[in-house]
């Protein structure tokens, strides 16, 4: 069995970051990862990450406390503004702190590390590697990883989280190339396994995003938070849904409609291309709906981003990767011709409810980045924040859960729990490996897919998602009467599917639940039937607790300190 004080769960950004911090402050620490970290889906941001250092000549006026104003602005006043104060202020040491470490940021005339401008944001403020810049922050952190002499478990899958009475013990984990269970017994764990866009079809996330770590926390005991607010990145490749980064329209690509306008002119004036991402992804939608997009019946109809103008020399220099994904996937050089794109999930809003210490109401489980709800980015997400958060509040989640270890006086629970915990997941494994159902659980995952790619987008209405959620709930019972594909656990990734499926199946229900529970349209969530923000009744977080009966939702107020609510005009 093994044993660490630490715990982390996923080996991205935030899980990485969290263990860095955590072993520094003097921990013995295990990161424990479905994939070798360096797959981690941070890896596939692309654009930048934020913090103010005031680099770009037109940003020369930035600072931590205009960052906070539009990051909280962006999230249409739903985020917590200590947190977001707390973020921003701490967002250029880590930038320096990764400079340092040997990040290749990208750079400007001057040396210093280069600044594009991105959406919502008053300044350029958007440091970046290319359009490869998650892949670039990942490898970093990386090294510190090896270079610590950090222990990490990958391709290790976490099954179950050892919680009782209330405190965390470890976890039971299945080594997925044995095909065991193992009991990993740890002090203190932080959940840091991304977020759940998977949960969608049409969707920019790698298909291990499955939200499959805020299952395991709200199953645990850890309520869920604001799982309603879901982000449609503007620009993602028709078919696939790959993304183009907001890098694009930073560099001063265009958004253009079949009869050649550039449509955000009329949704955006002051801020065009670059206005925040719920905003441009329902202008998308809107004209694709209207009629003024490219019809097709595959993709559902599409709008183009131009970067043409940019010519070859820039686009080589600073959009690379979205030239190769053209190539790769559309066949077409983005040099000589518009990309064809559509908005497509790209970010989990909503996690696992924390303070912003990285806590959970579970002693001893913390959770940071893509599955974690602190709140920052309330109900929309300002592009180039998410891998700040990660960076931000991985670190803070480390340094927490290094204070609770060593502030425990001894073990408070007996061998029995963890043995237990092993023998129920045990039970478990073999009672999904060799049910004798009919159920297909791939047909299961894509109609999951499909209800709420159709029902739960961009627009939404009451009728629509009620039918969504009939349609989890029956989903549900059918997941009860799946047929696994063979009883084998090593490698078996239909066993992987059935889990990750399972998970999803309640997320999604948290998800639904909140969205038709929420009768106002605020940042992301746009309905057609509360076409306005309420903030007298809605200025509050969805709190979403498991319960036998499924989630139970209940609401907390949104923190303000010193930015009132305003209209949120572009
Ligand atoms: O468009 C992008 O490069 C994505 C950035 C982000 O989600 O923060």
């Amino acid at each position: 069995m093994h044993k660490c004080n630490v715990l982390v769960v996923g080996g991205g950004l935030a899980g990485l970051q969290a263990a860095i911090d955590a072993k520094e402050a003097g921990m013995d620490v295990i990161v424990i990862s479905k994939l070798h970290p360096i797959r981690s889906h941070s890896g596939a941001a692309q654009g930048g990450v934020n913090a103010s250092l005031a680099n770009n000549p037109a940003g020369k006026d930035d600072n931590a406390e205009r960052h906070a104003f539009d990051t909280i602005k962006g999230s249409d006043y739903l985020a917590d503004q200590d947190a977001v104060e707390i973020m921003t202020a701490a967002a250029p040491g880590l930038i320096y702190q990764l400079e340092h470490w040997g990040c290749p940021f990208s750079r400007s005339e001057d040396g210093r590390i280069a600044q594009r401008p991105f959406g919502g944001a008053g300044f350029p403020r958007t440091c970046f590697g290319a359009d490869k810049t998650g892949h670039y922050i990942l490898q970093t952190l990386y090294e510190q990883v090896v270079k610590n002499n950090i222990q990490i478990l990958s391709e290790w899958m976490v099954v179950s989280l050892i919680v009782d009475e209330g405190v965390c013990h470890g976890v039971v984990a299945l080594d997925m190339q044995t095909g065991r269970l193992e009991t990993i017994e740890a002090q203190a764990i932080i959940m840091a396994t991304g977020g759940g866009g998977r949960m969608y079809g049409r969707s920019s996330n790698a298909f291990t995003s499955t939200g499959l770590g805020m299952a395991l926390a709200y199953w645990a005991g850890a309520p869920l938070k604001d799982m309603e607010f879901v982000q449609f990145h503007p620009t993602t490749i028709i078919g696939k849904n790959i993304l183009m980064t907001e890098g694009c329209r930073g560099e001063g690509g265009h958004l253009v409609n079949k009869n050649k306008e550039r449509f955000m002119q009329k949704y955006a004036p002051s801020k065009m291309e670059l206005a925040p991402r719920d905003i441009v992804s329902r202008s998308i939608q809107t004209e694709i709906n209207e009629g003024r997009g490219f019809s097709d019946p595959v993709s559902g109809g599409f709008v183009h981003l131009d970067i043409r103008h940019l010519g070859s020399a820039k686009i080589k220099e600073r959009l690379p990767g979205v030239r190769d994904i053209c190539l790769d996937f559309l066949g077409l050089d983005p040099i000589d011709e518009p990309i064809p794109i559509q908005p497509g999930q790209h970010y989990t809003m909503g996690g696992i409810d924390t303070n912003k210490d990285a806590a959970t109401e579970v002693k001893g489980l913390y959770a940071a980045g893509e599955c974690a709800c602190v709140s920052v980015h309330g109900a929309n997400r300002l592009g180039g924040n998410s891998l700040l958060e990660t960076l931000v509040f991985g670190r803070r989640a480390g340094q927490s859960a290094a204070k609770y270890v060593a502030g425990l006086s001894d073990r408070i629970f007996t061998k029995n729990t963890l043995a237990d915990a092993h023998k129920r997941q045990e039970f478990r494994l073999n009672k999904l490996c060799r049910q004798s159902g009919t159920k297909n659980p791939y047909q299961i995952r894509d109609e999951l897919n499909l209800t709420l790619d159709d029902k739960v987008g961009i627009y939404r209405t009451e009728a629509d998602m009620k039918k969504a959620l009939t349609k989890v709930k029956k989903l549900k019972q059918q997941f009860e009467k799946i047929k696994p594909a063979g009883t084998d656990t090593r490698l078996n990734y239909n066993l992987i599917w059935i889990l990750e499926l399972e998970g999803n199946l309640d997320v999604a229900e948290v998800l639904v639940k909140g969205a038709l529970a929420r009768q106002e349209s605020r940042g992301s969530h746009s309905r057609l039937d509360f076409t306005k923000r309420d903030d007298g009744n809605w200025l509050k977080h969805t709190i979403g607790k498991s319960s036998k009966e499924g989630a139970v939702l209940s609401y907390r107020p949104a923190k303000i300190t010193k930015y009132q609510p305003q209209e949120r005009k572009y």
